[in-house]
């Protein structure tokens, strides 16, 4: 069985950009950092920060995040403006306009994907007036820290969590952030290290590298607390999702337990159409898949509602009482995804009705005036009374059909109702190839390490 540190060396190899690769990033970032702050007022400062500025990045990602700080009197139109003005007349491209908490630019250059993000002037721990003002702090405190094996430990963490599908902060993933992991690297010292203390967490966790809640409690309620070292009113870790936290539990042991490269560079296994027709037959439940136009946001906004609006159906049909196997949703080709698994394509037929107490009378005399016409019943169990109604629908199908027609009843999502009003049905082997292995995803459900 190879040694961790042996495979951390060869991983290491793999995705470390080559010498060249880096060279050329930081030649960019600071060309550009000096055409960028020609253009600016005096009192502005332009930072390279981010993973190709403390060489933490993956090969060829070719991220050059550049961030242009003003003094604190300036108004978040003000940086804006001015940032937008000197980005286009530093660097020719086609520049992108992108919200977060404020707009900011991208743009590809070459290989180089570019981002010139305005933000204020702040020192650790101090309010912050914009999100994003934290950055070059967190370039000061980590450049002054990582060792050069720490900086390929961070490297190879990430890919380690890139494969397991557990790497990035955006809302689709749910997971582990660039910063994240440098944290991580940083208080447990290697890479080593971290899959040992992760493999025995026991959530809640918390790691406050500075200190900050020494003895005291803090106030964050998510299952992973990773305080911030320069400010320390912010989870770093708040984004990820509990089941990916004890995934990445699991997955920390399951390399201890078998170190092997295969955890940086397995594949998803491809299904073919056979094999999920076989499947499909072999498990006799009720599937269904449904196809709608995905409505056009930003993915922060998108998945979010994406999985709001499949969690409400899931809901719904559970209330309804479909027994729900599980359920899955994904986007591809401008078109958003629905899968519905059922145990039975059909829910029983009668449905028992719980009424009051026999001690409210009132309550009682309401309830049977209103199962006049029941199925079976009103009649007496114990100490309450009961009724049996008999259901029109009891096809999966056909409910799915009529809720269809009226999406905002049972909530799904703003952005979705009115494209699931138009919403059809489709045949889960008629699905185009990405979209069908999202399908078989779910359908071969199983951590790829166990
Ligand atoms: N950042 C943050 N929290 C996030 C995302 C970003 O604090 N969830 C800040 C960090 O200071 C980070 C910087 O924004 O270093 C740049 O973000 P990003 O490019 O997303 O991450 P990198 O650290 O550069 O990691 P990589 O590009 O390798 O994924
Ligand atoms: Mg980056």
């Amino acid at each position: 069985m190879p040694a961790i540190d042996a495979i951390v060396v060869r991983v290491s190899k793999k995705i470390t950009p080559t010498k060249s690769e880096a060279d050329s990033e930081k030649a960019f970032a600071a060309k550009t950092s000096a055409a960028l702050s020609k253009s600016l007022p005096k009192q502005c400062r332009v930072f390279f920060v981010g993973s190709a500025a403390r060489d933490t990045g993956l090969r060829g990602s070719k991220d050059i995040d550049l961030f242009v700080s003003f003094p604190r009197s300036f108004s978040k139109d003000e940086i804006v403006e001015k940032t937008f003005k000197a980005a286009r007349r530093a660097l020719k491209a086609k520049w992108e306009k992108h919200y977060a908490e404020h707009p900011y630019l991208q743009a590809q250059h070459g290989a180089f994907k570019v981002e010139v993000i305005p933000c204020f002037e702040t020192s650790p721990h101090e309010e912050l007036k914009s999100a994003v003002d934290r950055s070059p702090l967190h370039m000061d405190y980590l450049q002054a820290r990582l060792t050069d094996a720490q900086r390929r430990d961070v490297r190879v963490l990430k890919q380690f969590l890139k494969n397991a599908g557990l790497y990035g902060a955006e809302l689709r993933i749910q997971g582990f952030s660039g910063l994240l992991c440098e944290y991580l690297i940083l208080n447990y010292r290697s890479f080593k290290n971290v899959v040992d203390a992760a493999a025995q967490w026991a959530p809640p966790v918390l790691v406050d590298m500075e200190g900050h809640y020494a003895g005291r409690r803090h106030q964050f309620a998510e299952p992973l607390v990773v305080i911030d070292a320069i400010d320390k009113n912010r989870n770093a870790a708040a984004v990820v999702s509990e089941t990916n936290l004890y995934k990445f539990v699991a997955l920390c042991r399951a390399f201890k337990s078998k170190p092997s490269i295969s955890f940086f560079f397995g594949k998803r296994k491809k299904r073919s159409a056979g094999e999920i027709a076989r499947a499909l037959r072999n498990r006799g439940t009720a599937i269904v898949v449904l196809k709608i136009a995905s409505p056009k946001l930003v993915e922060d906004i998108l998945y979010p509602q994406l999985h709001k609006t499949e969690r409400a159906l899931a809901r719904h049909l559970s209330l309804q009482d479909f027994r729900v196997l599980g359920t899955a949703s994904f986007i591809d080709n401008g078109n958003a995804f629905f899968v519905v698994e059922c145990e039975s394509a059909e829910r029983p037929r009668l449905k028992r009705l719980q009424g009051p107490p026999m001690s409210s009378a009132k309550a009682v005399a309401d309830f049977v005036r209103a199962h006049k016409g029941a199925h079976r019943g009103p009649y007496i169990e114990g100490g309450r009374v009961f009724a049996e109604r008999a259901r029109a629908v009891t096809f999966l199908e056909t409910e799915l059909k009529a809720l269809l027609r009226n999406p905002e009843s049972w909530g799904a999502a703003s952005h979705f109702a009115k494209p699931l009003k138009r919403a059809r049905l489709v045949a889960p082997l008629s699905l185009k190839t990405e979209a069908m292995q999202e399908f078989a995803a779910y359908l071969f459900r199983r951590e790829s390490w166990w």
